[in-house]
């Protein structure tokens, strides 16, 4: 019900639930005890913390930013620079709404194809670090974009995402470019925590697994078809 007129809204229409302000927070963190923007985060921060670094220095890009679950979570733990993107304005609208002030620059677009003006905000950021939750595995991040929103951070720099179970056990796209950005040194030091991400609408726990790494270098170009 919303303003007293029933609508029905699909469960990954993540543009029409942005739209109504505490519906995704409502659904997904209350109804479904979504846990992954706090565990992420602080998976993060321990890393950080291990490698003798101060959040305060993580830098982030964060990809799939939905409208600002995560970057709460990272200013939580002291991060104080955050660029958002995501592919829906819907998202960059609702976060603006419900979280101002969080993210130094949103943009709203497609990370494989930011105009010049966006791509070089992002590169002036100089951002360290790549957090990416709750969107990767579902085939609506292709390869070639957590690619290039990867090879936005400089090297060196901090990836933080999580991927459901299946995702990871089982061969796929991401999959496939996970384990050879490993295998090959483009990501180091890689820790895996599976834990529970939120209940699926049947009440059964799902599995993810975060994973906190170091990016060496860019992936190649020749990686993505
Ligand atoms: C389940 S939401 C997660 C939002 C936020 N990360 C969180 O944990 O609350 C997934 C988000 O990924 C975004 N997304 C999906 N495909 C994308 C793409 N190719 N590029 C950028 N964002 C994308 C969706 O628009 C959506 O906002």
């Amino acid at each position: 019900m919303v303003d007293g007129e029933s609508r029905r809204i699909r469960f990954h229409d993540y543009a029409e639930i942005y739209k109504i302000p505490g519906m995704y927070e409502k659904l997904f963190a209350d109804m479904l005890e979504c846990t992954s923007p706090d565990v992420v985060a602080g998976l993060l921060a321990d890393a950080v913390d291990a490698a003798g670094q101060d959040m305060a220095s993580v830098r982030v890009l964060d990809f799939g930013a939905g409208n600002g679950m995560v970057a709460e979570a990272l200013a939580a733990k002291g991060v104080t620079t955050i660029v958002g993107v995501d592919l829906l304005p819907e998202a960059r609208a609702a976060a603006m709404r419900d979280r101002p002030g969080l993210y130094g620059d949103y943009i709203a677009g497609d990370v494989t194809a930011l105009d010049v003006e966006q791509h070089d905000s992002i590169v002036e950021a100089q951002l360290n670090c790549l957090t990416c939750v709750a969107a990767l595995g579902f085939d609506d991040v292709p390869p070639a974009a957590f690619a290039a929103a990867f090879n936005y951070v400089v090297s060196s720099g901090w990836c933080a995402f999580n991927l459901r179970d299946r995702y990871v056990d089982e061969p796929s796209a991401f999959s496939r470019l996970l384990d050879r950005m490993i295998a090959e040194g483009v990501l180091v030091d890689a820790s895996h925590v599976r834990y529970h991400h939120r209940l699926a609408v049947s009440g059964e726990p799902l599995e993810y697994d975060a994973v906190i790494a170091r990016k060496t270098r860019d992936i190649p170009e020749s990686w993505i078809g």
